[in-house]
């Protein structure tokens, strides 16, 4: 078997209206390589808790990103429309017919680690501020289950139309009782339902990660654990933009819950039993990989095994916040 890698100038824009396939570039496609020292260590900080010039940073950024020309790499809808390629039928497998699928496998955290990395650093750039580190959604933490001031204003370009008021206050990530109960009551079921998930999602690389995927696969095997429940819960009650994948970019909050997402694969790395040494080792899966475009206009190629470390390989870790779920007893 091979590793899956996107053939980008390839697309196929679904029976959907939205015509999310990128223009076909001529670029040529360079290898990654890891930025030469010396090099700021990043910090993505919990959303809820930013300080406010980080935040008017980050505001001001996404508004540049969005003034940028519509067929500009960098664009909003652009890169929104990245993730939108990549599932939703979008690009082919390269050397096949077959539609490359970054949900339901082994795929789905490296995809969207490495889809952050390059989204943080394009930032950055329109920021002007090489430590520039995204937020993240901590909605695992009795103080971020809800939709984080910073995006509510409807004159903020961190604002999207579309959110749900009734989920605006309260952020159930997919626990089934105690709703109605009052507040309290509602993220002390999140606690348990995160610390349940997380604890069924512990043992192995597949429950964690996801199933395997490999060049000429027509579908996803299945996801992790945790990209069943919190992950999908989260998207389809946030808003009609954040419920479906090609559309869900277009919301700054899927880069806060992807970050979250992605947090939370660090944690699993470094905790007790070893999410690192459990990891696939296999060859299909450290050498699948995926192109984007970087802050430097260049269209680049990660693997897999250029994003396993995100403080070693890609230069950023999360602030260290509490994790009230992680060894609780229920
Ligand atoms: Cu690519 Cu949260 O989905």
């Amino acid at each position: 078997a091979l590793p899956v890698s996107p053939d980008v100038d390839r697309c196929v824009n679904g029976d959907h209206t939205l015509k999310c396939c990128p223009t076909p570039s001529g670029k040529q496609i360079i290898d990654f390589t890891q930025p030469p020292p010396p090099t700021t260590l990043r910090v993505r900080r919990p959303a809820h808790s930013l300080n406010p010039k980080a935040a008017a940073n980050y505001a001001k950024a996404i508004a540049a990103m969005r003034e940028l020309p519509p067929d500009h790499p960098w664009n909003f809808l652009q890169q929104s429309n990245v993730h939108c390629a990549y599932c939703s039928g979008g690009h082919r497998q390269a050397g096949t017919n077959i539609s490359l699928e970054i949900h339901g496998s082994w795929l789905f955290f490296p995809w969207h680690r490495a889809y952050l990395y390059f989204y943080e650093r394009i930032l950055g750039k329109l920021a002007g501020d090489p430590s520039f580190a995204l937020p993240f959604w901590n909605w695992d933490h009795p103080d971020g289950m809800s939709v984080p001031a910073i995006y509510r204003d409807p004159s903020s370009p961190l604002y999207n139309p579309t959110r749900y008021p009734q989920t605006l206050n309260f952020t159930n990530i997919g626990c089934e009782g105690d709703v109605g109960k009052g507040l309290e009551k509602q993220k002390q079921c999140n606690l348990r339902l995160m610390h349940r998930q997380f604890a069924a999602a512990s043992d192995t690389a597949e429950l964690f990660l996801g199933g395997q995927y490999r060049k000429g696969d027509t579908d996803a095997p299945g996801g992790g654990v945790l990209e069943g429940v919190p992950h999908n819960p989260i998207h389809v009650s946030t808003g009609s933009d954040m419920s479906l994948l090609r559309t869900s970019g277009r919301d700054p909050l899927f880069i806060a819950h992807h970050a979250n997402m992605d947090r939370l694969w660090s944690i699993w790395q470094s905790t007790s039993g070893g999410g690192r040494t459990k990891s696939f080792h296999d060859p299909d899966f450290l050498n699948a990989s995926f192109v984007f475009w970087d802050e430097n206009m260049q269209r680049v190629r990660i693997r897999v095994r250029d994003c396993i470390d995100a403080r070693m390989q890609l230069n950023y870790y999360y602030e260290d916040v509490p994790n009230l779920w992680l060894n609780m007893k229920t």
